[in-house]
């Protein structure tokens, strides 16, 4: 286990950053390449070790994938995926666990998702349900992985979720791709939707699908065809860098190719509210996507409530944003994101914790957090990530305005999803 210190800065942050690549639309453009029956070509690809397990596992069903160059990845699916030889590894990657049940329940072939210790306790239920419905055969250790999964012809389904989950959205749709008929999933917020963005791009058949209002999405049995995909910068790993910039004194910072999908932007609408000063200053659309360049500047914050369907469109970010509320003036609430305690960790509960021991005054609730602001930040002490990308991030932040310097255990997890977290951070001090 790596412990990093850090320091209050005495610098601003200043300076322009390249933001790497979306994980999401990353985990996608692997999975769906490999299903697409030819040669694909991704470009700015993630090399987080979640988007290097999904990877992983499609080596295993006999896709061959070479890197070109740095972030330049070639996939060549000639045949299509086979029967895999051991069981299919997914890391600490909820997403490639989710998704991948989706893909292989309707394959001619068994196979078996295994998962870390952290994916091994998370619930897989929610994408178990939907596809018995559809046919699918699968044991798990009491609705968690691992999953055996007996690949099964499928039949379509019309689908009322009750999470606004897009990994549940995308291991039915995914499924609904191979299954006969043609099979609709309706969520009761919309959540983000990449895997149907990246599938129209590919010639997938969404009929009526309309990006952004939604929240039905219908897929008919498709075949993909193979392409170039672009992955945007992550909006997700924006936010640490959107929030620093907000909160170290004085500073200004230009965020470069950052993925402005409506369905992510939950972040930016939450800091504006806040009184943020922050301004987008380009647009343009890659693979599908949209893309643009974001201004940062120090601001003076007040505290807001978030809840109800901006929730999904921001959850990864509630992290960095309880860091954020310390900083506002009075109170924020935060509720109805009671789906943050079956993450990489329960971030309710490590978040209310790790935070108070830095001196922020924040309290637990079912479903979010209650936290008073501003609030001077002691630091002084060490903290813990929870085995949890997001949450050594959003202490790495809070660190950087502590006035005496944290320790934080298990950084290293960082590289579940942003490998390059401190060097990029470090090039703006
Ligand atoms: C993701 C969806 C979200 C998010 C996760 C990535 C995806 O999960 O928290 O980090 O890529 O589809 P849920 O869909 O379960 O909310």
């Amino acid at each position: 286990m790596s412990t990093k210190l850090v320091t209050k800065t005495n610098s601003r942050l200043k300076g322009e950053i390249i933001i790497p690549a979306d994980k999401s639309i990353s985990h996608r453009a692997v999975m769906f390449s490999s299903l697409a029956k030819g040669i694909s070509r991704i470009e700015n690809f993630s090399k987080g070790a979640d988007c290097l397990s999904t990877l992983g596992v499609f080596k295993s069903l006999g896709v061959n994938a070479e890197f070109k160059d740095e972030k330049t990845l070639i996939i060549n699916s000639k045949n299509g995926i086979i029967s895999p030889k051991n069981g299919l590894d997914c890391g600490n990657s909820g997403t490639t666990m989710r998704l991948m049940s989706g893909i292989l329940a309707g394959q001619n072939f068994n196979s078996v998702l295994t998962g870390d210790e952290s994916l091994s306790k998370r619930p897989m239920g929610r994408v178990i349900k939907p596809l018995e419905l559809m046919g699918a055969k699968i044991t798990s250790n009491e609705g968690r992985a691992p999953l055996n999964i007996f690949g099964q012809e499928l039949m379509g389904i019309d689908y009322v979720s009750e999470l606004a989950s897009a990994q549940v959205k995308s291991c039915v749709l995914l499924a609904g791709l191979h299954a006969n008929g043609t099979t609709s999933f309706t969520e009761p917020h919309l959540s983000r939707n990449h895997t149907e963005l990246m599938l129209e791009y590919l010639g997938a058949k969404i009929p009526n699908f309309s990006a952004i209002s939604e929240s039905k999405t219908i897929i008919e049995k498709s075949e993909l065809t193979p392409k170039t995909i672009t992955v945007a910068g992550d909006i997700s790993s924006a936010a640490f860098f959107i929030v620093a910039g907000l909160i170290v004194p004085n500073s200004e910072i230009i965020l470069k190719n950052v993925g402005l999908n409506p369905t992510r932007t939950g972040i930016l609408e939450v800091v504006k509210n806040m009184g943020a000063d922050i301004e987008i200053l380009d647009k343009k659309i890659v693979s599908n996507e949209l893309v643009g360049d974001l201004k940062i500047k120090y601001s003076e914050l007040k505290g807001c409530t978030i809840e109800g369907n901006i929730i999904p469109r921001l959850i990864d970010e509630l992290p960095v944003i309880a860091v954020l509320a310390t900083q506002a003036r009075g109170t924020t609430i935060i509720k109805d994101a009671q789906d943050l305690r079956n993450k990489e960790s329960d971030r309710i509960k490590a978040v209310v914790c790790e935070l108070k021991k830095l001196g922020a005054n924040i309290e637990e609730t079912l479903d979010g957090f209650i936290i008073e602001g501003k609030t001077k930040l002691k630091g002084g002490v060490e903290v813990e990530t929870y085995h949890d990308h997001r949450l050594a991030m959003s202490l790495y932040v809070a660190g950087l305005i502590c006035e005496k310097p944290i320790s934080i255990n298990g950084f290293e997890w960082v590289n579940i999803s942003f490998p390059e977290f401190e060097k990029i951070f470090e090039s703006c001090m």
